[in-house]
C-alpha cells in the first residue's frame, strides 16, 4: 500500500498556523503533491456541528465533556478524511490535532494526561503524524493576533494560555523527532523559511 504523509499544525490561538498551512499547501501542489487539508474540530459534515457547539455553546460544559467531543471529532477525522488520503499516498495537512487535546485539556484544564494519551490513541486508530509543527509565540503576541472577539475556548483567560504553551513545550522537549518548534513572532515569509527547512527531510 502508497502511504503518503501526515502532517500536524499545532500552537496557542492566533499562532499563524493557519497561514503557514495554506502556504505549505501551495509549495507542496507546485512541486506536484496532491494535497489534503483538514482541520480539528470540524473537518466535515457531523465534525462541523461538533465544532459549532464546542466554540459556541454558552452553557456549562465539564472538561471531561469537552475532551471526548474533541475526540469524538478526531475519530470521524481520522476515519474519513485522513487514513483513506494517506492510503492514496496523499500528503494530509491537518490544522490542530492529538497535541491540542494534550496541550489545552491536560496541561491547560488539568485532565489526566495518561489518560488524554490513551483516549488519543483510540480515537486516531493508533496513527500517528510523521511530522508536527508547533507555532510558538508568547501569550501576548497570541492574545493581540485573536482581539476582542473571542470563541468559548479563546475566553479561557491567561493563565489557561500559560498553561497551554507550557504543555506544548513539553511535548515537543519530549518528542523533537516529530514535533519541530518553529518561532512563530517572526513575520510571515521568515516563518515560512523555517517551515520550508523542517518539510526538505521528509519531500
Ligand atoms: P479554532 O478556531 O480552530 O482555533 P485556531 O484557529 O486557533 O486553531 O478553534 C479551535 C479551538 O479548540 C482552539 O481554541 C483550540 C481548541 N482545541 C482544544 O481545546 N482541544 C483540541 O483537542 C482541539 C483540536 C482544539
Amino acid at each position: 500500500m502508497q502511504k503518503g504523509l501526515f502532517i500536524t499544525f499545532e500552537g496557542a490561538d492566533g499562532c499563524g498556523k493557519s497561514t503557514q498551512m495554506k502556504l505549505l499547501k501551495e509549495f507542496l501542489e507546485n512541486k506536484g503533491h496532491e494535497v489534503v487539508i483538514t482541520r480539528e474540530p470540524g473537518a466535515i459534515g457531523l465534525g462541523e456541528r461538533v465544532r459549532e457547539i464546542l466554540l459556541n455553546y454558552d452553557g456549562e460544559v465539564s472538561n471531561r465533556c469537552e475532551s471526548f467531543l474533541f475526540l469524538a471529532d478526531r475519530a470521524q477525522n481520522i476515519d474519513i478524511i485522513v487514513k483513506p488520503a494517506i492510503q492514496q499516498g496523499k500528503i494530509v495537512l491537518c490544522d490542530r490535532h492529538t497535541d491540542s487535546t494534550v496541550a489545552y485539556q491536560g496541561y491547560g484544564r488539568g485532565l489526566d494526561i495518561n489518560e488524554i494519551n490513551k483516549l488519543n490513541n483510540i480515537a486516531t486508530n493508533n496513527l500517528k503524524p510523521d511530522l508536527t509543527y508547533l507555532f510558538d509565540v508568547d501569550i501576548e503576541t497570541s492574545m493581540q493576533r485573536v482581539g476582542q472577539n473571542k470563541d468559548r475556548m479563546e475566553s479561557a483567560g491567561k493563565e489557561f494560555f500559560n498553561k497551554v504553551r507550557h504543555g506544548y513545550l513539553e511535548l515537543a522537549k519530549n518528542e523533537p523527532n516529530r514535533i519541530k518548534v518553529i518561532d512563530s513572532t517572526k513575520n510571515i515569509e521568515s516563518v515560512f523559511e523555517d517551515v520550508l527547512k523542517e518539510i526538505k527531510n521528509y519531500i
